[in-house]
């Protein structure tokens, strides 16, 4: 939700023009995060102002923006020492408009410019705080009232340094975010820290780190909150915010002290991998503080676990995986991705000639977790689709009972959660704030944390006690696609792996190891079927319905499919369990309305076919998922897609993928902008 991106260079020239376009480059990657709106901030040209564009929509508004209002000039000369601030929005407070856009100031000088991401719940109290004191506000957004902030404590608390009053005002706010500060009083200074959102630091410098780890410094602050207003004026006394005393951190101490460097501050690697891949991911309630070229980090308070630096990581990502190639569009390259992505999952976990399955980063957590007392699978959209799609096959290899779960409503639920629970937390970005809130619920109660993510580095891989990494590559579009299927695969192995010593399972995990051998060459030839989907979406565009039916194994694809259905194209579809179309759903067909039903050749065939006939018999004419060859099926419908056959528990995989091309297909029809559905983003770090 939101994208940050800040970039500073201190002795490395830069004209602002570049900058301008650094910023712009960085906000396209970021893009996917949100794009209701956008905007920047830069110093003036003689340095004594902040000079901020922002428009309503994507980037590329912003850019030509950019271009008009910025011309050569003054602008192209260049300085040796700038921070420059960018944001693209996913509307939380107010609507997608220039005046809510980021960044937001703290007075009609701009003496303080702030981007965030997330929610600052308490924003009401401190807004009335503010307007006591005569600040008016001039946006909807809650991110408003922390550039004020910060002015006002700089106003009453004039020897603060720039790093101190970000700290003060960040003791105040609760709630979860990400923000980056710029300001015209601390020239070529920027501060930045997250809570809950995520924020990494890129470094560039010409020669390499003299180190790899960044030295925490500590403050001695006590956790003071701003109260309502009675509080902060007891007994009609005048009394000013509660300001803590300022912390022990402003040594002379220069953690990174590099001649000449860039620095960049992003939501996330996407960002900075075609500047540098060295990054700190900072952990929340970490100040982060560029002033003469030197970054240090801080906290307010230490705590008995903490550590004493954060290290500088190198990142794997290559720029080609976040560049869309030869493809329109994110969603269609990552949809053609999957017969490497399945292999990059498995690769070095899975030994074929020796059917022998390893997961380096849960191995030691095994004995534990075969004395569990359940496992639960907790995610979100697709993430929760994967643990619905691999849950029966758990049971089966595990023989746990298996309990799937939407964050969300596990949360609302308080559910009891126990010591001796295995809890898995399944997301693609590892940043989903619902799941992660999840997380942190079942870990404070004692169970054990599996993380399933595709973000090294985010917050769920680092909050887990272990893990595996689904190494699907990034994943840019905002529909999910090689996610599944490798969030599928590595649960797949999980179950492989506690089986490894049944007897009684050794002829089925051998079925299931020879199926995964075959599944990258079996994905291509599903992808073969894509303009023969693409001829059946012309059938289905105009529709305004998608019905998708099946059960077992293949329930989970039902779900899926029409997730995607709706998110791309904003069409209804719903995926309905074949075993409950006569419990109700059976009422909606007729003769007009569009019907998807996967029919394979597994233990619920009969059962499947007998909801064909149901919808059949009902004039429906549904489009049917089978097994290439099988004709009895074909019988049923002239409109079919037929996939090569594979173990009943992996057929998910290959269902799905016709799926996702019939919705890639519907939406491009539609002319829906694939990869940035309407309203949505593809972080949700927001509850
Ligand atoms: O990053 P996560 O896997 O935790 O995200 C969970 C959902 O927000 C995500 O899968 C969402 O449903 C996708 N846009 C669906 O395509």
């Amino acid at each position: 939700m939101c994208g940050i991106f800040a970039y500073l260079n201190y002795l490395t020239p830069k004209s602002r023009l570049e900058v301008l376009d650094l910023l712009v480059t960085g906000l396209k990657r970021l893009e996917y995060r949100g794009y209701d709106s956008t905007g920047v901030a830069i110093d003036s040209p003689d340095n004594k102002n902040i000079v901020m564009v922002k428009r309503t929509g994507k980037v590329k508004v912003l850019e030509e923006a950019i271009q008009e209002h910025f011309s050569a000039g003054d602008y192209s000369e260049p300085v040796m020492t700038h921070i420059g601030i960018a944001h693209t929005r996913w509307a939380t407070h107010g609507v997608p408009c220039e005046r809510n856009s980021h960044p937001h100031r703290s007075d009609d000088g701009n003496g303080f410019v702030v981007v965030h991401n997330g929610i600052i719940t308490n924003y009401n109290d401190v807004k009335t705080f503010l307007a006591k004191r005569g600040y008016e506000f001039e946006s909807d957004t809650d991110t408003e009232v922390f550039a004020k902030l910060v002015h006002h404590l700089w106003k009453t608390h004039p020897t603060y340094s720039f790093r101190e009053l970000v700290e003060q005002a960040i003791l105040q706010v609760e709630g979860a975010f990400a923000i980056a500060v710029k300001s015209k009083h601390f020239p070529g200074e920027c501060v930045a820290s997250r809570r809950s959102s995520p924020l990494l630091v890129g470094i560039k410098t010409k020669t390499r780190l003299a180190t790899d780890h960044i030295p925490i410094l500590y403050g001695k602050a006590d956790d003071k909150k701003l109260g309502p207003d009675q509080e902060i004026r007891p007994h009609g006394q005048s009394r000013e915010l509660p300001v803590l005393p300022r912390s022990e951190s402003t040594s002379e101490f220069m953690p990174l002290e590099e001649k000449e460097v860039e620095y960049f501050f992003a939501s996330d690697a996407s960002a900075v991998i075609e500047h540098t891949n060295r990054v700190i991911y900072l952990e929340d309630d970490d100040v982060a503080a560029v002033r003469d070229g030197t970054l240090s980090i801080h906290r307010l308070k230490k705590s008995l676990d903490d550590p004493h630096a954060r290290e500088i990581t190198t990142l794997k990502m290559e720029i080609q995986q976040i560049m869309k190639g030869n493809y329109d569009y994110f969603m269609q390259k990552e949809i053609f991705e999957q017969p490497d992505s399945v292999v990059n999952t498995m690769r070095g976990r899975v030994r074929f000639d020796g059917n022998a399955i390893v997961l380096g980063g849960i191995k030691e957590y095994i004995p534990e977790i075969k004395r569990c007392r359940r496992l639960m699978l907790i995610g979100c959209g697709t993430s929760y689709h994967s643990a619905v799609a691999t849950r029966q096959l758990l049971e089966e290899l595990t023989e746990l009972p298996v309990m799937v779960e939407l964050a969300s409503d596990f949360l609302d639920r308080n559910t009891p959660i126990f010591r001796d629970d295995v809890c898995f937390f399944i997301s693609q970005s590892g940043e989903t704030a619902d799941t992660l809130m999840a997380l942190r619920y079942c870990k404070q109660r004692g169970a054990l944390i599996v993380g399933i993510t595709n973000t090294v580095g985010s917050s769920i891989c680092r909050e887990s006690h272990c893990g595996v990494h689904i190494n699907a590559g990034p994943e840019i579009g905002v529909a999910s696609t090689k996610a599944y299927t490798s969030q599928f695969i590595s649960l797949v192995m999980f179950a492989l792996v506690m089986s490894e010593d049944r007897l009684s399972l050794q002829q089925r995990r051998l079925e299931i190891l020879q199926a995964l051998s075959k599944l990258a060459d079996q994905i291509r030839a599903v992808l073969k079927l894509d303009s023969k989907v693409q001829e059946l979406a012309k059938d289905l565009y105009q529709h305004k319905s998608l019905l998708i039916m099946g059960r077992g194994y293949n329930f989970a694809t039902c779900l899926e499919g029409a997730l995607k259905v709706k998110e791309l194209t904003y069409m209804h579809s719903e995926g309905i369990m074949a075993g409950e179309l006569k419990h109700g759903p059976l009422a909606l067909v007729d003769d007009s309305m569009p019907v998807l039903m996967i029919v394979l050749r597994d233990p619920v065939y009969v059962k499947c076919m007998n909801a064909l006939q149901q919808v059949t018999s009902r004039k429906g004419c549904p489009i049917i998922i089978c097994e290439e060859g099988d004709e009895e099926t074909q019988a049923f419908s002239s409109r079919h897609l037929e996939i090569p056959r594979t173990v009943d528990c992996l057929q998910g995989i290959l269902t799905v993928i016709p799926m996702q091309l019939l919705s890639y297909h519907i939406a491009v029809l539609r002319g829906c902008d694939v990869d940035c559905p309407r309203n949505l983003a593809k972080s949700v770090t927001v509850e």
